[in-house]
C-alpha cells in the first residue's frame, strides 16, 4: 500500500468517526442509547399477550383477554381443603389416595422422596436429615408423634408445608405428592399398600370406618 492510499484511508475514517460521533449526539437525549443497528431486535414487531395496544388509528387492541375469575386450566383439578385448621382437620378424615396402591408407585415415592424430602427428615424418617440440625426445630419422627397421621394430613402438609416446612405443591405434582404419601406411611410402619390407609387418631378422625 502506497503512501497515497493510506493518508486516503486515515482521513476516511477520521471524517467517518466525526459524521458517526454527530449523529450519535443529534437527539439531546442523555437516555437516547443513541443509533440502533437494528431497531426490530430492541422492539419486537410482534405483539406480546395480555396487552393493550394503541393503533395508529388511534385504536386500542387488546391482544387476548385476560381469563374470567375463577377459570382453571385444562386438565387442573383444584386442591378443595383450604390452609387453614378445619381444612387440615377435614383433609385428614375425607381426603384418600385416589391412586392405585401398588409397589411401582410406592418405589416411585421412595425415590421422590430421597429428592424432596431425605434431607430434613432422614433416610427412616427419624427426622435426623443431613440438615435437620441447622433448623430452629428437628422435624418430628414419622414413627413417633407422627406414626398415626393419617394419608389425608401427610398430603396436606406436603401440599401446604407446615410450620418450618415449606410447600411442595409447586415442586410436585399431585400424583407425585401422593405417591411420596404411600412412602411416609411405610416409614411411619404402616401398610401404604392397605385399601383405605386412614388411621384413627382423634375424635373427628373416628368417623371413618
Ligand atoms: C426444610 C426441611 C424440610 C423438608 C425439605 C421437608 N420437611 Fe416435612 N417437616 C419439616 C419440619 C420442621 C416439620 C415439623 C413441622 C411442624 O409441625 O411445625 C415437618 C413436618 C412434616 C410432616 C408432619 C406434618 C403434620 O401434619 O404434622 C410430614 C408428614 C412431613 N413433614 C412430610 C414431608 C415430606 C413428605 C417432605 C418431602 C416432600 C418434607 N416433609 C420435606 C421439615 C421439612
Amino acid at each position: 500500500m502506497n503512501r497515497k492510499k493510506i493518508k486516503f484511508i486515515s482521513l476516511m475514517t477520521i471524517f467517518g468517526s466525526i459524521v458517526f460521533g454527530f449523529s450519535s449526539c443529534s437527539k439531546h437525549n442523555e437516555n437516547s442509547p443513541g443509533v440502533e443497528f437494528m431497531p426490530d431486535m430492541y422492539r419486537s414487531p410482534s405483539l406480546e399477550s395480555n396487552l393493550a395496544y394503541v393503533n395508529k388509528k388511534g385504536d386500542t387492541i387488546q391482544t387476548n383477554r385476560t381469563p374470567v375469575a375463577g377459570s382453571i386450566a385444562r386438565g387442573y383439578i383444584p386442591y378443595g381443603y383450604a390452609n387453614t385448621p378445619e381444612g387440615y382437620e377435614s383433609a385428614g378424615i375425607n381426603l384418600h389416595n385416589p391412586l392405585e396402591k401398588n409397589e411401582i408407585h410406592l418405589a416411585q415415592g421412595e425415590v421422590l422422596y430421597g429428592k424432596f424430602c431425605v434431607h430434613c427428615h432422614g433416610t427412616t424418617g427419624e427426622g435426623d436429615g443431613l440438615v435437620a440440625d441447622k433448623l430452629p426445630g428437628a422435624p418430628p419422627s414419622y414413627k413417633g408423634a407422627l406414626k398415626t397421621l393419617p394419608e389425608g394430613k401427610i398430603f396436606h402438609s406436603i401440599t401446604y408445608g407446615k410450620g418450618l416446612m415449606g410447600a411442595h405443591a409447586s415442586q410436585l405434582t399431585k400424583d407425585e405428592r401422593w405417591k411420596i404419601t404411600m412412602y411416609v406411611l411405610k416409614l411411619q410402619g404402616n401398610d401404604p399398600l392397605a385399601p383405605v390407609t386412614a388411621v384413627v387418631v382423634d375424635s373427628t378422625a373416628k368417623k371413618i370406618k
